[in-house]
């Protein structure tokens, strides 16, 4: 039974993989005030907020004082304030930035100590970071946040090469509420854990961007 840590599963994504994984290891999930709705002995739900360093540095003392250590460390919890907006505004880069950049990095700096030998650290991230493809010029904070934090985890690949395998994933356009026009998602939640769980099933190549959509990589 693999110890999985997902953060931001107490809704969306998250949650929804959360419940996925479930079946067959032991999964540690997150969100800002700990509460997630999720009734099994293989579940445990911590505080983390990823704007504020000492919630942070509170959640790795949890870690450290459970002695837990993870086989996997998903980091989904992210946000799109400014999805589907035109043009680019200081409070959302901020805001952006701070939970699906800087909060993000941190975070995973810190678990890299509770890491198991040969253990995985997934990024979902999303193909509207992707340089190549971008046809439009709306979203503008979070496509930022979204290629700033791929290159993060390339740079992280590269470090942990032949320790540890870091993933970057695209989750599909999913069904959730981080912005209004997520209503009109190709996928539901559950499907988009399915594939993000047929994925981790199979042997990845370190350093990878991989769309679960198109089940093909994802151009950078
Ligand atoms: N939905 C899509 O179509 C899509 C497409 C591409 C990529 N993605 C990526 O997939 C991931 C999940 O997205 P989603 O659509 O499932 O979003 P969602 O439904 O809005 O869920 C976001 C999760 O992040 C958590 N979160 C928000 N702010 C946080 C903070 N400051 N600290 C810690 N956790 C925080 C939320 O928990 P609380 O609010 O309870 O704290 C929630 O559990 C994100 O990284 C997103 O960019 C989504």
């Amino acid at each position: 039974m693999k110890k999985i840590l997902i953060t931001g599963s107490s809704k969306g994504i998250g949650f929804a993989l959360a419940k996925k994984l479930l079946k067959n290891n032991k999964v540690y999930g997150t969100c800002r005030n700990g509460i997630i709705d999720i009734s099994n002995p293989n579940f445990k739900s911590f505080a983390l907020d990823l704007t504020n360093p000492k919630s942070i540095d509170d959640f790795e003392k949890t870690i450290k004082r459970e002695k837990i250590n993870f086989d996997l460390i998903i980091n989904n919890a992210g946000i799109g304030p400014d999805l589907d907006q035109e043009l680019p505004e200081i409070e959302t880069l901020k805001s952006t930035f701070d939970v699906n950049v800087f909060g993000t990095v941190i975070l995973t700096e810190k678990m890299l100590d509770f890491l198991n030998p040969k253990g995985k650290i997934l990024i979902i991230s999303s193909k509207m970071g992707s340089l190549n493809i971008c046809k439009l010029s709306n979203s503008v904070a979070y496509r930022m946040s979204k290629t700033a934090i791929n290159m993060y985890a390339k740079t992280l690949s590269n470090r942990l090469e032949g320790k540890f395998e870091v993933a970057i994933l695209h989750p599909g356009w999913v069904k959730t509420t981080i912005a209004k026009s997520n209503i009109n998602g190709r996928l539901t939640t559950g499907q988009s854990a399915e594939k993000i769980y047929d994925f981790l099933g199979n042997n990845f190549k370190n350093g990878i961007f991989w769309n679960v959509e198109t089940n093909s990589e994802c151009e950078w």
